[in-house]
């Protein structure tokens, strides 16, 4: 398996491309089910759970043609045509819904398109459990028959899906989107109550727009869809990830130094913003993007706690906490949207961070300087956080179980190392 090894202690400085959103992508692709004609999507990230959904795909029977090769240096998947004109078969199998929870969302566009589906249940997963009741609960609303046998979920709407008003009792981004796409193909109208409002339910629904849905509402806590009876092809471009993003910012924040994040958004990332201005980061436009700079000399703890968008991403959260290991003071960071979610505490502690956990938040008490160490993580914001904290140890960090950076973010050390970074990838 694959390792990274940085040694600590460089400034970055210059320019990183941020990539298309990989948690708008896979529902993107997942949408290409609702429609026999072509969507098109550009700005995918090359990525190993977009190869994933990929495959899930072609299992079902959609016809996938990339567009990439040697023009976009060497990665087959800046573009995908996704055609679903002739779909093979209605199940999701296990070997592939295991290894990524996201598969689940092709449930509620086969359901609503085909009138069945069978997905595997996803299953535990490192950051809690991690239901999807509120997604079976929704589609039963709008007229499902839904059985759970042998771990697969097996839903059935022999006479299409009916409009309702469903009302999620908390925030629940694949919830909402799995509901979003099988109401464009309902009888009638569905409305959908504390829906997420985190942009990539944005750009899902930009994108179903442009292939014939009527859908009022997103980018608010309430949607409001009439379903068509077909929708058409489209061609989309990927929202920009906004979690990449972020990651940079404090990969410049931890070092100390200045870069310029291409095709940044400061709206996509405000609460982002807010809490590192607050510990000494600065934010700037610039025509291509954003500048994320620590000017002044310290950092200085701060209290956060994570929420669903607009609030603090939790999906930023580990990131966060590398960078207030090495701040001035204290900061409290709780964590409002999964249980166990700091398994990168003790790993952060194992490179000389003092952390204590209290049930759902963490106390932070900043340190001098961190240690390197071998460190490894079990999910893939753990993972990159680590990453963060090598950047600025003492020593050489060995970031171990490298497939999980993998799965979220394109060409990290080459990105990090254009920039200064003493930064490798060892293949094993
Ligand atoms: C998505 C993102 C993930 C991000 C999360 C929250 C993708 C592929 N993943 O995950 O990176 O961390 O949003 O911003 O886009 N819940 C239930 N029952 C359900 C569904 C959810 O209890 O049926 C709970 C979850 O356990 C969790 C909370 O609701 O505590 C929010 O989960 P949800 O927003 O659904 O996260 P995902 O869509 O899985």
């Amino acid at each position: 398996m694959d390792k990274i090894v940085i040694r600590g202690g460089k400034p970055l400085h210059g320019a990183i491309p941020i990539g298309g959103a990989k948690n708008s992508a896979l529902k993107l692709m997942a949408a290409s089910l609702l429609s026999p004609e072509t969507l098109t999507l550009t700005n995918l990230p090359h990525l190993v759970d977009i190869t994933t959904m990929a495959h899930l795909l072609a299992e079902l029977g959609v016809r996938i043609a990339m567009d990439g090769s040697a023009a976009n240096g060497g990665h087959a998947g800046r573009a995908f045509n996704l055609t679903a004109d002739t779909i093979t078969s209605t199940t999701a199998p296990y070997d592939l819904v295991r290894k990524m929870r996201a598969s689940v969302l092709v449930l509620g566009p086969l359901l609503a398109r085909f009138g069945e589906a069978r997905v595997s249940l996803p299953g535990g997963c490192a950051i809690g459990t991690r239901p999807v009741d509120l997604h079976l609960k929704a589609l039963a609303q709008m007229g499902a028959e839904i059985d759970l046998r042998e771990g697969y979920i097996e839903a059935k709407a022999p006479n299409g899906l009916k409009g309702a008003h469903v009302i999620f009792p908390v925030v629940t981004v694949g919830g909402t989107e799995n509901l979003l796409m099988a109401a464009t193909l309902a009888e009638g109208e569905t409305i959908i109550t504390n829906a997420a409002r985190e942009p990539e339910v944005s750009d899902l629904a930009a994108c179903l727009t442009a292939m014939g849905a009527q859908i009022e509402g997103a980018g608010t806590d309430t949607l409001r869809i009439v379903g068509r009876r077909e929708l058409h092809g489209a061609e989309h471009a990927v929202i920009v990830d906004r979690i990449e993003l972020g990651t940079y910012a404090i990969a410049a924040a931890i070092t100390g130094g200045s870069l310029e994040l291409l095709g940044g958004r400061l709206d996509l990332i405000q609460a982002v913003v807010d809490a590192l201005h607050g510990a000494g980061v600065d934010f700037d436009e610039t025509p291509g993007g954003i500048r994320v700079s620590r000017t002044r000399n310290g950092l200085r703890g701060i209290d956060v706690m994570t929420e669903p968008y607009p609030g603090f991403p939790t999906d930023m959260q580990a990131q966060l906490m590398a960078l207030m290991s090495v701040a001035e003071g204290a900061s409290m960071i709780t964590e409002s949207i999964f249980e166990n979610r700091f398994m990168h505490v003790p790993e952060l502690c194992r490179m000389g961070a003092n952390i204590n956990v209290h049930g759902s938040s963490a106390i932070v008490r900043g340190v001098d300087h961190l240690s390197s160490a071998p460190v490894m993580a079990t999910d893939l914001r753990a993972s990159v956080s680590l990453v963060l904290a090598g950047l600025v140890a003492r020593g050489e960090t060995m970031v171990n179980r490298v497939y999980h950076l993998d799965r979220g973010y394109e060409r990290l050390e080459d990105k990090l190392a254009a920039c200064g970074a003493d930064i490798e990838r060892v293949r094993t």
